[in-house]
This record gives structure tokens, C-alpha cells and sequence, in this order.
């Protein structure tokens, strides 16, 4: 019997992991993995049909890992070949496309969608989300800003990155990041680590700031009635500064909500008498 056996190198356990794809057809799904998977891009419209599934192994940190990458149809029609991937699921990646609202604002559809498909007993609670504001080269056309789309992953406790599968920016740095946070969620058994579920402002805070962005006059952004006195704009302005000062608030684009609801009272008291 050898008195000193040689020491058994610490290898940690590889670790095999199911990512999906959501969001609604041509936001650059597709692309955005291509991009990472295969350093490359392609301008041409090629619209995934049902599912396009890969495997890949990646290294993040000190750890080996093979993802399962289930690449989904974005397309209405496909809902009934994508409808049965949403499970078992540790991370999920959700595009839209920056210059196209209706995009953004279908995100909160795909996360009904995968939560009815789950059922009562799945729970979105333990998975990874990384919201991917995408084709963020096409600055000329953009009509989601950066505030508005972190403001909408932050307040869930998702990640959020822009993108472009197009010049690469962002893609690396976003899928290191999702692989971590799947990793850390692994080894703390299929849990989501307390650390990163913080969200660092109040729904309060995020849904005042959403009002304020689509508030249509000074009235409607402090929350007052048209012909309200001075004493209760002022009594509303308070209520929002105190909310949203730069100094308490760090919601992404409480800046320039403090600055709008400033500039609304100014120009509501000028007028009142
Ligand atoms: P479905 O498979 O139908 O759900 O679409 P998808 O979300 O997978 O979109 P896909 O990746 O196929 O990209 C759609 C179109 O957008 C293609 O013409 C791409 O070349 C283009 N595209 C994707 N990402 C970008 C980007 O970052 N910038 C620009 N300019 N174009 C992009
Ligand atoms: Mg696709």
C-alpha cells in the first residue's frame, strides 16, 4: 500500500443546464445566440421554426458547463410546439428589439405564457432571467430607452443588458454574467441566492416613475386634477420629490422623472393664481 497516495485533484461536478429563448418573432433571438455560439452574423431574416435546439460547453469561472440552448419561435403560430420546452428551465434569455415598442411591451405575454405552462406548481421564482434590450446599432430608430427597459427587469430582479447580435456588443459580457447567476443558483440548490433577489428601490418608487413617463400634461404627472389648488400641487410635488429624489431613489430613470415632476410644477404654478 502506497503510505502517500498522490492527491486526488478537486475537480467540482460539470454541470448541465437548460437555457430558453422568448420574445416575440424577429427581435434577433437567433442571432443573439449565433452571435455567441458562432462569433458571426447574419443580416437576412431566417425565422426559426418551432424549435431550434443546441448543445454547447462553456467555461465561466472555474467551472466547465453544457448548456442546453432551446432557441424558441417567437411567432404566434408556434405556440404549440414551444409550449412543452418551458419546463425544467434554469435560466431564461427575453429580447426585444429597442425599436420596437410593441416588443417591450409584450414581455410581460411571454412570462404569462410560460407561467400557465409551468401550472400552479412551476415557479419562475428559481429561475435566471436575462432581459436583452437588442439591435441597440440601430440608434436612429430607437423608441424603448435604456431607463424605461431597466426599470422593467430590475423591479422583477432580472438582469438586464443591451445588446447587438449585430456589432457583438454586449453579448459576451450578457451571457458570462447569465451563466454565473445560473451557477450560483445551482450550487445553491436550484434556489435563488438571497444576495440576488434584492431589488434596491421599492415598487413604489418604479411605479411612480412609470406614471410619470406616461403621464400626457403636468396635471396627470402629479397626480392632481386639472384646476387643483396651489397648496395641493405643491402638497403632490412634495409627495414625489420625497419619492423620487436622486439622493434616496437609484431606480433607473428616477433623474429625469425628479426633473419632470420639477419641471410640471413650475409650469402649473406660473399659472395658477
Ligand atoms: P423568430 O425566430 O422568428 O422568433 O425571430 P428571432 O427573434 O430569432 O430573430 P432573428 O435572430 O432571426 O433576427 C431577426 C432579424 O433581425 C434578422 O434580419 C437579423 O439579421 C436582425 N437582427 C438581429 N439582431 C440584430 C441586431 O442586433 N442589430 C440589427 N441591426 N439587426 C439584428
Ligand atoms: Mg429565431
Amino acid at each position: 500500500m502506497e503510505a502517500n497516495p498522490p492527491k486526488r485533484k478537486e475537480t467540482r461536478k460539470s454541470l448541465r443546464i437548460k437555457v430558453i429563448s422568448m420574445g416575440n418573432a424577429e427581435v434577433g433571438k437567433s442571432c443573439i445566440i449565433k452571435r455567441y455560439c458562432e462569433k458571426r452574423f447574419v443580416p437576412k431574416y431566417l425565422a426559426t421554426i418551432g424549435i431550434d435546439y443546441g448543445v454547447t460547453k462553456v467555461q465561466v469561472r472555474d467551472r466547465e458547463i453544457k448548456v442546453n440552448i432551446f432557441d424558441m419561435a417567437g411567432h404566434p403560430f408556434f405556440y404549440e410546439v414551444r409550449n412543452e420546452f418551458y419546463k425544467d428551465t434554469q435560466g431564461v434569455i427575453l429580447v426585444y428589439d429597442v425599436g420596437q415598442k410593441e416588443s417591450f411591451d409584450a414581455l410581460d405575454a411571454w412570462l404569462a405564457e410560460m407561467k400557465q405552462e409551468l401550472g400552479p406548481h412551476g415557479n419562475m421564482e428559481n429561475i435566471v432571467f436575462v432581459v436583452c434590450a437588442n439591435k441597440i446599432d440601430c440608434t436612429k430608430h430607437r423608441s424603448v430607452d435604456e431607463s424605461e427597459g431597466r426599470l422593467w427587469a430590475e423591479s422583477r430582479g432580472f438582469l438586464y443588458f443591451e445588446t447587438s447580435a449585430q456589432t457583438g456588443e454586449g453579448i459576451n459580457e450578457m451571457f458570462q454574467t447569465f451563466y454565473s447567476a445560473i451557477i450560483d443558483l445551482c450550487d445553491n440548490g436550484g434556489k435563488r441566492p438571497p444576495s440576488s433577489v434584492g431589488v434596491s428601490f421599492t415598487k413604489e418608487q418604479a411605479d411612480a416613475i412609470r406614471r410619470i413617463r406616461n403621464s400626457k400634461d403636468s396635471w396627470d404627472m402629479l397626480g392632481v386634477k386639472p384646476g387643483a389648488t396651489r397648496d395641493e400641487v405643491n402638497k403632490a410635488y412634495r409627495k414625489l420629490a420625497v419619492l423620487l429624489h436622486p439622493d434616496k431613489c437609484v431606480a433607473p430613470g428616477s433623474e429625469d422623472a425628479f426633473k419632470a415632476v420639477v419641471n410640471a410644477r413650475t409650469a402649473l404654478l406660473k399659472n395658477i393664481k
